[in-house]
């Protein structure tokens, strides 16, 4: 069995060692965490991208054995004040369009928020280009990222 950290509680998974993260998370666990999204399997689309040690990461490229210490936090326990800015912004900006891909988007936005109080354009697109998003709310999630780092940081 991998003792693996998701949202702030250890759980064990009883997949193959090599399984990745993606599937474990949107199979195995009970309950089972489907916010994260398959969109292409092979680290293309960026549709599954979670925080492992407050980093994005493509959780269908990285196997359960890798994450030995590692804290994964996916949408579900994605909230932190810079979670919860940015999800009052995501609302107020009417920023989903399908919804498939803004779980990532969230996540992405999220961690780029840890690492600049106030992203340039330059920082958002360079943050957030992993993911991508066929309806094309780039203008506002970029809009979204700027209200939420106003709002914790005014
Ligand atoms: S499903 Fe992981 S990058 Fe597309
Ligand atoms: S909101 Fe539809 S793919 Fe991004």
């Amino acid at each position: 069995m991998v003792s693996v950290r998701i949202n702030g509680k250890t759980v064990g998974m009883h997949s193959a060692p090599e399984t990745p993260l993606l599937w474990a998370l949107r199979c195995e666990l009970e309950p089972k965490l489907t916010g994260t999204k398959f969109g292409c399997g092979i680290g293309v689309c960026g549709a599954c991208t979670v925080l492992i040690d407050n980093i994005p990461f493509q959780a269908c490229q990285i196997p359960i054995c890798a994450l030995d210490k590692a804290e994964v936090v996916t949408i579900e326990g994605l909230d932190t004040p810079e979670a919860r800015a940015l999800k009052k912004a995501w609302i107020e900006c009417d920023v989903v369009q399908c919804g498939y891909c803004q779980s990532a988007q969230l996540v992405a936005a999220t961690a780029l928020l840890y690492c600049h109080r106030h992203p340039a354009d330059c920082d958002i697109d360079e943050a957030m280009k992993g993911i991508a998003c066929r309806c094309g709310t780039f203008p506002r999630i970029r809009k979204a990222i700027h209200q939420a780092a106003q709002s914790l940081h005014p």
